[in-house]
């Protein structure tokens, strides 16, 4: 062979394996099916697109149908765009089997639907329908999703959840008692679904974003934005790709090692 076709050779041999290695990573999320709660704004829309990008059959839910019809009505038979207030526990259960007869199976969970409540208030000025309704959207909306999910996951012996908490409920936001203690209570139900699960191939963990730039952020006053990003060493919000990519990690196959943790998302902000 002559040294000017080996050198064509080598380089179409070359060009080949890196589109097949691209291919791949492209369709990490090929053959598998994910349903994703708060989908339609923000982290979770973010999510969505990224798993479908990847490959992923998605169930996206949120109440915010109309977002959802808007943001995702092209892709067709890969999505399946559900309205539900993710609170009906009933409506929760009707629509994970909706989606288990439709995909016929459920390969990852991501929750993250979220409310901030009412903020900047201390305490004693809390009020206790507020914080039951944050607990229900922030909390309680983890349980009856996972536990909808959980044992088509453990009949398979596979299955990815995250629930998205905060850094609020590691360290405790000042005028944030019912986001922060909520998001308390997504860690702690993480660290117990890990362990419990940890014998099917399930692995439940959660993330922990400082502050991201969404809806969510936009809507708080800016008091209470300037307090939670003045501890950000990083001294910026974090960006959605930058938890898309991380998400993709954590709900992959290649996670396989790590569950019942709570993964930092904070530019510096969490140190443990
Ligand atoms: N943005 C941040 O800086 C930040 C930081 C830490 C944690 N988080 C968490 O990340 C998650 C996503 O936050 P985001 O900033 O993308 O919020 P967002 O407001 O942009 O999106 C939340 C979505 O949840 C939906 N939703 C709210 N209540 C619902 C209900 N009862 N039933 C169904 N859907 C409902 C909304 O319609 C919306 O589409 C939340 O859990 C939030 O607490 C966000």
């Amino acid at each position: 062979m002559s040294k000017k076709r080996f050198l064509r050779w080598i380089y179409a041999f070359n060009y080949t394996f890196i589109t097949d290695l691209q291919a791949i990573k492209m369709n990490e999320f090929n053959q598998q099916a994910a349903l994703v709660t708060g989908a339609a704004s923000g982290i979770g829309l973010a999510i969505a697109h990224k798993l479908l990008a990847e490959g992923a059959k998605v169930a996206l839910l949120d109440c915010n149908e109309k977002g959802l019809q808007n943001e995702f009505a092209g892709y067709k038979e890969q999505v399946m765009l559900i309205g539900v207030d993710i609170t009906d526990e009933a409506l929760v259960q009707e629509t994970v089997d909706q989606v288990l007869a439709h995909f016929g199976k459920i390969d990852i969970l991501v929750n993250c639907v979220g409310i901030t409540g009412a903020t900047n208030l201390k305490s004693h000025e809390v009020s206790s329908e507020n914080l039951h309704k944050v607990f229900e959207v922030n909390f309680m909306s983890c349980f009856y999703t996972s536990k909808a999910v959980l044992p088509s996951m453990m009949a398979q012996n596979y299955g990815r959840i995250l629930h998205i908490a905060s850094i609020a409920g590691k360290e405790g936001n000042a005028g944030m008692l019912a986001y922060s203690a909520s998001k308390a209570a997504v860690i702690g139900l993480t660290k117990v679904q890990g362990k419990e699960y940890a014998e099917y191939g399930i692995t439940v963990n959660a993330l922990a974003p400082a502050v991201i730039q969404t809806p969510l952020v936009d809507a708080l006053p800016d008091v209470q934005v300037k307090y939670m990003t003045d501890k950000i060493p990083m001294k910026r919000c974090g960006t959605l790709d930058e938890a898309a990519d991380l998400v993709a990690y954590i709900v992959s196959s290649k996670n396989s090692f790590t569950t019942g943790f709570t993964f930092d998302l904070s530019g510096g902000r969490a140190t443990y």
